[in-house]
């Protein structure tokens, strides 16, 4: 146990970032697990001591208040931390001007701001240990405006950005950034975002392609279907895929105004 390094995973609780903590643990890392549920971390934390051993510390915050970020910060700085995955996000959709602007202004602070703030603190400390890898949630809607989660889009376009800035910059401080870009995944993200995900993958293998592939991509499109959709949106120029993604994403939120 004592050889373990230790991985931080936002969005711990459910979905992908579960599926990071799995993988995580099955290659031998103590979990830091960060989400609000503390019932479902919970579990978590006893499913994952019970299968490999692994020792858990659990964060329950709200990651869209920048104080509480400012929390988890403070109680993850005595452990030597080798690796972060920033999962914790969430989407909105319908048109924008039915959309409340406190849930654009949460969803930005969530996948935008709370993703810069606790990087901002772990490129310092991963300089300091000489070595350190950065996880981070794009999106299939990255790559071009979106009708109907035009906002969610546009956070995800952010983070591709970021985390294409921030890949090069951080080579000479022997960090890995690589950005995670799924296509629909059958998560808890669909009815928090009122989606539905008719066509969609399990978020299983999401983390093992990931985790195989830092150091060798800047971006990873995990699983088949990702991949197919990706690859073939990719030759077309932006203007078709607009038109593409916004006809897919106008059927899987045709129940919202
Ligand atoms: N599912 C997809 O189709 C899809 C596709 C592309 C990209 N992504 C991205 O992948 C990432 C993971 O999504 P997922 O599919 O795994 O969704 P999910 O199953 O809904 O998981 C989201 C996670 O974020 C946590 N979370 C939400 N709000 C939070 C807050 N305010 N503070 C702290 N934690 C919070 C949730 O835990 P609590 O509710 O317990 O806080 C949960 O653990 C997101 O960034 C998403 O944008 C998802």
């Amino acid at each position: 146990m004592q050889n373990k390094k230790w991985a931080l995973v936002t969005g711990a609780s459910s979905g992908i970032g579960k599926d990071f903590c799995f993988e995580l643990a099955k290659r031998n890392f103590n979990l830091i697990q960060v989400a609000r549920s503390s019932d479902l971390l919970n579990q978590n934390a006893e499913l994952l001591k019970e299968k490999f051993g692994t020792e858990s510390f659990l964060i329950c915050e709200d990651l869209s208040n920048r104080e509480k970020v400012k929390v988890v910060l403070e109680k993850t700085k005595n452990y030597d931390i080798s690796i972060i995955v920033l999962a914790a996000g969430f989407g909105t959709s319908g048109d924008f001007i039915n959309i409340p602007v406190q849930d654009e202004l949460n969803m930005i602070d969530l996948n935008c701001a709370a993703v810069v703030q606790i990087c901002s603190e772990f490129v310092n400390r991963f300089k300091s240990r000489g070595e350190g890898k950065i996880v981070l949630f794009s999106s299939i809607v990255a790559f071009q405006g979106v009708a109907k989660a035009a906002t969610y889009s546009a956070t995800k376009a952010f983070i591709q950005s970021f985390a294409e800035g921030i890949y090069t910059e951080l080579k000479k401080f022997n960090i890995s950034v690589i950005s995670c870009a799924p296509g629909p995944i059958d998560s808890g993200f669909g009815s928090r975002a009122k989606m539905s995900m008719g066509l969609s993958a399990k978020p299983d293998g999401i983390a093992n392609e990931t985790l195989n592939a830092i150091g060798k991509r800047l971006t990873v499109r995990p699983g088949l279907l990702s991949e197919i959709l990706s690859y073939s949106l990719a030759t077309l120029p932006r203007f078709f895929r607009r038109i593409i993604l916004n006809k897919i994403m106008g059927d899987m939120t045709k129940d919202v105004k």
